[in-house]
């Protein structure tokens, strides 16, 4: 991040009025792609919160659409199971008026041996102009973007990163807990962190929000956290990794458990998924070592009974559901910004990347 939060104000930023063309007034938004959210400055994050707000406000609308993205062609390309990504993804560019085309790996040429870069030119020569890439390959989409011509829009990488999913995390925490920021909250993941490209990206976004962010686990699921997690330290960001749950848990302002990836595990790392959800499995009683009314969370997909309960899941404190909407807000909202850069008139500053 070029600029790390120091939790005392939110940047001044100028939001933009959804209902006209994106770029159409500059906004300060420079990324072309949305690959991570490593590269995005405090003034990044407030944006693309703010521009959910507007989102909110037109899916709270009668007609739940604004024709910013009328014309636009928005190419779907999965090769990996998604419910909630992929469909929010297409709900979003709908409503921003955008023509969506959705491509299943399994059902294309990439089953007669298609390369990643094929396909992708492929659909640009079919007329993509963003593109939304999941791959279980870490850096599918960095090399996509090398060789599209539009925005790529990273759907989820491999273990690397997942940045929609923490720019909704960080909208649903923010919408959630009283006055409306995470700075100096107590922030708990607990799972298979190891894995987890959403675990990834969460780190950026929280410890730049100015969270007091806690990873915990066994320790076979969080090998190499610690480092990054002292880096993170000296770089004054508060972090920290525990195989020690009630430490972790103790007077937690939010809880999110990540899913057993068991298709991503190597034998070895968990004696069984039965002794996991005894050691590890966010149940009532875990929970209420946290802080009164402490925000329960899930990425999605759960395994009830293994890394959550299902009680804890459906409770009065769960905002899983929050989330998965919360995600229809966060995908319009990146997508409005990334048209802004791609139409060609937001500020690109003399040597960014944009990315
Ligand atoms: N959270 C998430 O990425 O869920 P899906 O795999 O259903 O998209």
């Amino acid at each position: 991040m070029s600029a790390i939060a120091d939790g005392t104000a939110a940047p001044e930023v100028a939001v933009p009025s959804v209902d006209v063309a994106p770029g159409s007034v500059p906004v300060g938004w420079r990324h072309r792609h949305l690959l991570d959210v490593d590269g995005l400055s405090a003034s990044d994050l407030e944006l693309v919160m703010r521009t959910a707000d507007a989102m909110r406000e037109v899916l709270a609308r009668p007609i739940s659409k604004v024709p910013a993205l009328r014309g636009r062609n928005v190419t779907i390309l999965f090769y990996e199971a998604s419910t909630r990504t992929r469909v929010s993804f297409e709900v979003a560019a709908r409503n921003l008026s955008a023509d969506v085309t959705n491509i299943a790996a399994l059902t294309s040429s990439v089953t007669k041996g298609e390369s990643l870069v094929d396909t992708v030119r492929t659909v640009e020569a079919l007329g993509a102009q963003m593109l939304v890439i999941r791959h279980a390959v870490s850096g599918a989409p960095y090399l996509a973007a090398e060789i599209f011509a539009g925005s790529v829009l990273n759907g989820g990488d491999g273990w690397h990163a997942h940045p929609t999913q923490a720019l909704l995390d960080l909208y649903t925490m923010r919408s959630r807990l009283p006055g409306g920021s995470v700075a100096g909250r107590k922030i708990v993941i607990l799972g298979d962190v190891v894995h987890s490209r959403v675990a990834r990206s969460n780190i950026w976004t929280l410890t730049a929000a100015g969270a007091d962010l806690w990873l915990c686990g066994p320790a076979t699921l969080l090998r190499g956290f610690e480092a990054w997690a002292a880096r993170g330290a000296a770089a004054g960001r508060r972090f920290q990794v525990t195989a020690d749950v009630s430490a972790a848990l103790r007077d937690a302002d939010v809880v999110m458990a990540l899913r057993i990836q068991r298709e991503r595990m190597a034998a070895g790392l968990l004696p069984s998924l039965r002794e996991y959800a005894a050691r590890y499995g966010l149940t009532r009683e875990r929970l209420a070592l946290a802080a009164p009314g402490a925000l329960v969370m899930h990425p999605g997909p759960m395994n009830e009974g293994v890394e959550i309960a299902a009680d804890v899941a459906a409770g009065a404190q769960s905002v899983i559901a929050d989330q998965v909407t919360n995600g229809v807000a966060i995908r319009m909202a990146v997508l409005y910004l990334l048209a802004g850069v791609a139409a060609g008139t937001a500020s690109v500053p003399n040597g960014a990347s944009a990315r």
